[in-house]
């Protein structure tokens, strides 16, 4: 597969097979997207890959968590409101979504059953979690997107789906003790990791994009 056809046709995978994904293979990946542009070559990546019982045992915190009313605390906040662009093609998302799955969208539960899958990491085998010091300025957080892109690129040239995912950081004081890692750092982003299940299913449901027009204005 080209670069081209792995940027169009990688998606985000919700649904995936228990088999574990090798370390060697893991840590290809990690060795390939190490290679990404980053402000002064600085590579401000900090990664944590989590994986049978210390994942599990995670996941089940981060369920107890929600379950107990603990009010989210990301490192990087929410957005609490979108300007009117965005705000559209996030509710179209939502709407494909529900018209493809037959959710109703006034239905109260539907957050809640997305933040556990969200926090059971999918059921994927493996999460990781992209963590850099808290000094850094936004240019640093730039960094952080483009290693993420070259990681989940690089997957899904090797078969293997992953999903990234700003819920697996909203107990983000729990994940840093949980994972020994210091107030100091700055939890960025999980990414749920493995094999993807193919047959009907979450992973058959493909998101669109706006149209260029939209994006681009030529000047000249
Ligand atoms: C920074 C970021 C945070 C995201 N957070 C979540 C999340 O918490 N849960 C989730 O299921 N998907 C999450 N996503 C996945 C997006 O919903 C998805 O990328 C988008 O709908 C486009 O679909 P695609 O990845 O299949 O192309 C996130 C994506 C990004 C880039």
């Amino acid at each position: 597969m080209d670069a081209i056809e792995c940027i169009k046709t990688r998606m985000s995978i919700r649904q995936f097979k228990k088999e574990p994904v090798e370390r060697s293979q893991l840590e290809e990946l990690i060795d390939i997207a190490r290679w990404s542009p980053s402000y002064k070559n600085s590579q401000p990546w900090e990664i944590i890959i989590l994986s049978g019982a210390k994942k599990e045992a995670l996941s089940a915190r981060l369920v107890e968590l929600f379950q107990g009313g603990a009010s989210p605390g990301p490192d990087i906040p929410e957005p609490q409101s979108w300007p009117p662009a965005e705000e559209a093609r996030i509710a179209h998302l939502y709407k494909s979504r529900a018209d493809a799955f037959g959710i109703d969208l006034n239905d109260p539960g539907i957050l809640k059953k997305a933040k556990i899958a969200n926090f059971n990491f999918y059921g994927a085998p493996h999460a990781l979690y992209l963590f850099q010091d808290s000094s850094l300025t936004p240019w640093s957080l730039f960094d952080m997107g483009l290693f993420a892109q070259s990681f989940m690129l690089a997957a899904h040239a090797r078969g293997i789906g992953t999903v990234p995912q700003a819920f697996a950081t909203d107990y983000a004081r729990d994940v840093k003790s949980f994972l020994d890692i210091p107030e100091t750092k700055r939890l960025i982003l999980g990414i749920s990791i493995g094999f993807p299940l193919s047959d009907k299913n979450a992973n058959s449901f493909r998101t669109d994009r706006a149209d260029t027009k939209e994006l681009v204005r030529w000047i000249e």
